[in-house]
């Protein structure tokens, strides 16, 4: 037998419910927000990500599902929603005409990490990019909306903020830190090779050890320059206005390399260790980096297949038909009455007669409303015999009234 790949599974009936509620929900809330929807391949020429998640990320240094094609190109299963969008943005040369340019995406990303619980090889996100907009109140709007789609779904969260500095102010910091890095020993091979690559990542290391050195470590937060102090500070202010609880988390520093300023991530604490249920923040610098003219940048992602270890279903009602033919003589008819009538409902059927008693027992598995069922009597009076399954009422109508 052929089994699914370790780390990608189906997702199929009933759990594939919660999927299509996750993206129903949250795309009619992106689109209140102003977002339209973007689709992008899932397949991109590895230097995008080289050059927008980074080399020194675990995401595009181990992560990578990459390969030669047939054509000797060097591509690879994209491993976030971001660069994509972002390439997609500089080709449609939106980033010359200007203006600020909403997208919403969701589908399946790729990273060769070790499975385990809430860790796939193939998982799916659903996310929105801003673009050209670089007042922090989009940075705070992204926020409400998350929160809001959260509340939608019936999940509970902590959100965690931090700032990342821009140019101005990030550059000292990062000086600043490698000094106290180099005075620092006994630091992970991880963190080591971190201090050389991108030596912000080391305040993210989760090893114990590591955690206790850097406690000592300098703050960025305690460092940021006047405009990224201000912008945090107003959205705090404005997180704060909203009731929304968050703590700030200087060690907050996100898997990819092209943040700045904001960012966040939201926690749950009920699907064990794999516990970020979505993050963002700013990036803008990005699309400069990717060869457009500079245009800021915010967004997040999330996690489909966490969200669906905490979405609470609404509770559904019965609907739809089944309709089922009593006689092989109404076949037919029912047939045909099950083609017509899917132009307006839901309708389950069989293409064989059955008794009564197993035509409500299957419209009871399918929970429709209305079981009708067409026997000898009713093909002979042109009727149909139907019963609400909710009220229990039964009765025999016209075919050209059903
Ligand atoms: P990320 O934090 O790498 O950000 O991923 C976002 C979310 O995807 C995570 O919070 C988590 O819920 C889910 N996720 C990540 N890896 C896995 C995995 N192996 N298995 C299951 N779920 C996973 C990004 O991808 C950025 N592109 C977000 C962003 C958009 N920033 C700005 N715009």
């Amino acid at each position: 037998m052929i089994n699914a790949l370790r780390g990608m599974k189906d997702t199929i009936s009933p759990t594939s419910e919660i999927y299509l509620h996750i993206i129903e929900t949250c795309t009619k809330i992106a689109q209140n927000y102003g977002f339209s929807f973007i689709e992008t391949p899932i397949l991109e020429e590895t230097a995008l990500f080289k050059r927008s998640v980074g080399e020194s990320s675990d995401i595009v240094g181990k992560e990578m599902y990459q390969f030669i094609d047939k054509g000797e190109n060097d591509v690879c299963l994209r491993p976030e929603g971001t660069a994509g969008v972002v390439r997609a943005f500089i080709q449609q040369k939106y980033d010359k005409a200007g203006g600020v340019r909403r997208f919403f995406y969701h589908g399946p990303m790729f990273r060769y990490e070790r499975p385990q619980k809430g860790r796939l090889r193939q998982f799916h996100q659903f996310g929105a990019e801003t673009f050209g907009e670089a007042n922090v109140r989009e940075d705070a709007t992204i926020i409400l909306m998350l929160c809001e789609m959260f509340k939608t779904l019936g999940i509970g969260f902590t959100l965690e903020i931090n700032s990342l500095g821009c140019p101005t102010c990030m550059p000292p910091y990062r000086t600043q830190l490698v000094r106290f890095l180099d005075q620092t020993e006994g630091l992970c091979e991880d963190c080591e090779r971190r201090k050389l690559t991108n030596p912000i990542r080391v305040l993210d290391c989760k090893n114990e050890h590591c955690r206790s050195l850097l406690s000592k470590a300098p703050i960025l937060l305690d460092n940021l320059c006047q405009e990224c102090s201000t912008d945090f500070t107003v959205l705090k202010s404005i997180l704060d206005s909203f009731g929304i609880a968050y703590s700030i988390n200087p060690k907050l520093v996100r898997g990819l390399d092209y943040y700045s300023k904001t960012a966040f991530e939201f926690v749950s604490s009920e699907i064990g260790a794999q516990s970020a249920i979505a993050g963002g923040g700013r990036y803008d610098r990005l699309v400069e980096f990717l060869e457009g003219k500079p245009t800021p940048g915010v967004g997040f992602a999330m996690g489909i297949e966490r969200l669906m270890e905490l979405v609470k279903m609404p509770e559904t009602t019965r609907q739809g038909y089944y309709i089922g033919a009593l006689c092989d003589e109404a076949l037919e008819r029912v047939y045909r009455l099950s083609i017509a009538k899917r132009s307006e409902a839901i309708v389950h059927t069989l293409y064989e007669a059955k008794s009564l008693k197993t035509h409500l027992k299957n419209a009871d598995k399918n929970y429709v409303k209305f079981c009708v069922c067409i026997g000898e009597d009713e093909l002979l009076d042109g009727t149909v015999w139907i019963k609400d399954l909710e009220s229990k009422e039964e009765k025999r109508i016209k075919l050209e009234n059903f």
